[in-house]
């Protein structure tokens, strides 16, 4: 399951299933008594997915650290949905949502007038997404184009092409990418969303730190996976993908640094203290509970 430049997938593989893994953590806080957000989709891409062989890797055999993720994806969720929200309440009608996966906010937030929201991901993925979608009769409360390129290629070109106007501000955001990412790929998109950036866009972004990428830690992950697939292979369960293998353990430019070094202002906040100001906090007592990660709100001047 090692990646290689050009590797692509579907829903149910690779790095596309990580697309459900989130489908199912907003479906589970949709299902909440008190929930931050609802997502009426998410269920219904879960479903279909299962129903075609899919199984989501922790739930059965690590429960508590599935509930801790189900947490930190409801907290970055909700951030990710205010910021496109308040970015429409300061006159944006434009917006890319980068490594779309199986995001809804084009179906189910408010937009304001004549928006237009671009999602990128790879076509296998938006495929399985339009085709659910279609099946459940949704519709898009914007204006909607997929955008289907790989973030490794040209897609600054796929994105004009479908109607992108640079010259207009744009909200971008970029949750659950950049560990997929190669590095040199990660500072090629920074580049190209910043000299696509009028002034007036908004940025946000889910940054994950040294401590995400240190052999430590990745050690620590690679053990607790090897647990759960042993758990999943006794129990006669289909084969659990390792999700660390999909990352690429590279040195990272400092996302929050970099933006301000060109203008942008940018305001942090540490995925612990978004959980805890969404009072989501992660279950007690366990190692590394949820990704060493930061969540960017940036403006451009
Ligand atoms: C963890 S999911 C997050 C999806 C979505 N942002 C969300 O939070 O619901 C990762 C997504 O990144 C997409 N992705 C990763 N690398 C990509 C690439 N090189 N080009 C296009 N999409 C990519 C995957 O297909 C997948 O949908």
């Amino acid at each position: 399951m090692s990646r290689t430049d050009d590797d692509t997938w579907d829903i149910t593989e690779s790095v596309g299933a990580t697309a459900l893994s989130v489908a199912r953590a907003r479906a589970v806080e949709t299902d909440a008594e008190r929930p931050l957000y609802t997502d009426p989709y998410a269920h219904f891409f879960v479903e279909r997915a299962t129903a075609e062989g899919w199984r989501s890797p922790f739930l059965d055999e690590d429960p508590v650290r599935a509930q801790a993720m189900a947490a930190y994806i409801a907290s970055r969720t909700k951030f990710f949905d205010d910021f496109f929200t308040t970015a429409g309440a300061n006159g944006v009608d434009q917006a890319v949502i980068l490594a779309a996966g199986l995001d809804t906010r084009a179906w189910r937030l408010p937009w304001i007038d004549r928006s237009t929201v671009y999602e990128i991901d790879q076509p296998k993925v938006l495929e399985f997404k339009e085709r659910v979608l279609a099946e459940h009769r949704a519709r898009p409360a914007a204006r909607y184009a997929a955008v289907a390129v790989d973030l490794r290629h040209d897609w600054p070109t796929a994105l004009r092409q479908a109607g992108f106007d640079p010259s207009t501000p744009t909200a971008w955001s970029a949750e659950g990418l950049l560990p997929y990412l190669p590095t040199a790929a990660q500072d090629a998109l920074f580049e190209q969303i910043d000299a696509f950036s009028a002034r007036g866009s908004h940025l946000s972004v889910e940054a994950f730190g040294e401590v995400f990428y240190s052999a430590e830690q990745l050690a620590r992950r690679q053990e607790r996976m090897a647990q759960v697939r042993r758990a999943a292979a006794e129990a006669g369960g289909p084969e659990l993908p390792d999700v660390t293998r999909l990352w690429y353990l590279e040195a990272r430019t400092d996302v929050a640094q970099w933006l301000t070094e060109r203008g942008w202002e940018v305001s942090t906040i540490a995925a612990v203290d978004l959980m805890a100001h969404y009072q989501r906090p992660a279950p007690d007592g366990l190692e590394d509970p949820v990704p060493d990660t930061v969540l960017i709100d940036a403006r451009k001047q």
